[in-house]
């Protein structure tokens, strides 16, 4: 991993190699260590650009589909879905050895408006929900490991349910019907509750871990909890372990499922550099868990990330810059798996090799 040289001085140096090299080490590493390191990808860069194509293939090992199996895109018209997008996904990771996290059945963005504007009864939107669900799910069976079944349930600033079209018309009880509909259409897949705002204790965090406990104490096929992880530079959360840590000790699994640190502008080499400790700090909080089976970062570049539009004002929020270039964040996560340095380190006795829980 470092190259030890002998300097005109006599004195033996190790070098570390360049972020670009470090980074493709970065499959072999998260295998090893029993997670999967995921980066969500956009349909067109996929098929069109090369260079985004090679950073995807040689850094990571799972990806998630940034748009193009949300509601409005896989099922544009009522009864009519477009499986080019999603196909395009899923055949690029099965051509790379990927694996694939499906990624979103129910959110309150991003619904066709046949469906957000539609006059729905409960017998009406529980048919159309579990048919959507059975006919996305069903394509994809043993080709998506993992389902974000429902998105975001709770209100951005939480702690209540979201009043989303789902809970108007089915009400609470949606989320629990919308997971039985998809463990019938793959039974093998993980079904998740993916969320954002839980990755530090408060009252958001605590809500959602009463929904959860709740779903878990009746049985409701439920795997896996997603931290998305929109992180603001300076503010990465420190208790995210312990966070994670709630739902493994129900017996789920967990994930960072969209992890990305906007940096306020302008960005300086000192924020890069910091911003490097954040990214490793997150993956070292995973390892720290048994039980944290994925870390995916949302996107594959700064020049596609979703964070210039809906933050105006920040930026360079993911391990490689506009221009393509490995950042100092690639090599943060690198430390972190391969146990350099770090707020966490791995804990002594730490096998390597993670199990999931039972299920
Ligand atoms: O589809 C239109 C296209 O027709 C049009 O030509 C183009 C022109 O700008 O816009 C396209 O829509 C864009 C859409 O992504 C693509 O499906 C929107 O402008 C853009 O704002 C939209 O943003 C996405 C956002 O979800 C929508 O809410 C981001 O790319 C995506 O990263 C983001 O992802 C979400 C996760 O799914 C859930 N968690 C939060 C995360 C960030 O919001």
């Amino acid at each position: 991993m470092c190259a030890v040289v002998l300097t005109v001085t006599g004195v033996l140096v190790a070098v570390l190699p360049e972020p670009e090299q470090e980074g493709h080490l970065l499959p072999g590493l998260a295998r090893a260590r029993g997670i999967d390191l995921g980066v969500a990808v956009a349909v067109d860069p996929l098929a069109h650009d090369r260079r985004y194509r090679g950073i995807v293939e040689d850094h990571y090992t799972s990806v998630t589909a940034e748009n193009t199996m949300k509601w409005e895109h896989v099922q544009p018209e009522r009864g009519e879905f477009d499986w080019s997008g999603p196909d395009a996904v899923v055949d690029f990771a099965a051509e790379n050895g990927l694996n694939v996290r499906g990624h979103t059945m129910l959110w309150h963005n991003q619904q066709p408006d046949w469906l957000a504007g539609g006059d729905w009864d409960a017998e009406s939107l529980s048919a159309v929900v579990h048919e959507h669900v059975t006919t996305v799910m069903e394509r994809y069976r043993g080709r998506v490991s993992a389902w974000d079944v429902i998105n975001e349930p709770l209100e951005d600033g939480g702690p209540d349910m979201r009043r989303n079209l789902w809970y108007e018309v089915l009400g609470p009880d949606y989320i629990a019907q919308t997971l039985y509909s998809a463990h019938a259409a793959d039974p093998d897949a993980e079904l998740y509750i993916n969320e954002f705002g839980i990755e530090t204790a408060g009252p958001k965090a605590d809500a959602l871990y009463a929904l959860v406990s709740d779903l878990v104490e009746r049985g409701v096929p439920l795997h896996g909890i997603g931290f998305q992880s929109h992180f603001v530079h300076g503010n990465v959360s420190e208790d995210l372990a312990d966070q994670m840590r709630r739902y493994t000790d129900l017996g789920l699994e967990v994930a960072v499922t969209e992890l990305d640190v906007r940096i306020p502008e302008p960005v300086t080499d000192e924020d890069l550099r910091e911003q490097r400790g954040e990214y490793r700090d997150v993956l070292a909080a995973c390892l720290e868990v048994e039980g944290c089976v994925n870390v995916t970062v949302w996107g594959v570049t700064d020049a596609h990330s979703w964070i210039p539009e809906w933050f105006p004002g920040t930026d360079a929020a993911l391990p490689f810059d506009t221009a393509y270039r490995p950042k100092p964040a690639l090599s943060g996560m690198v430390d972190a798996l391969s146990r350099r340095g770090g707020r966490r380190p791995a804990p002594a006795g730490d096998p390597g090799r993670r199990t999931r829980p039972a299920r």
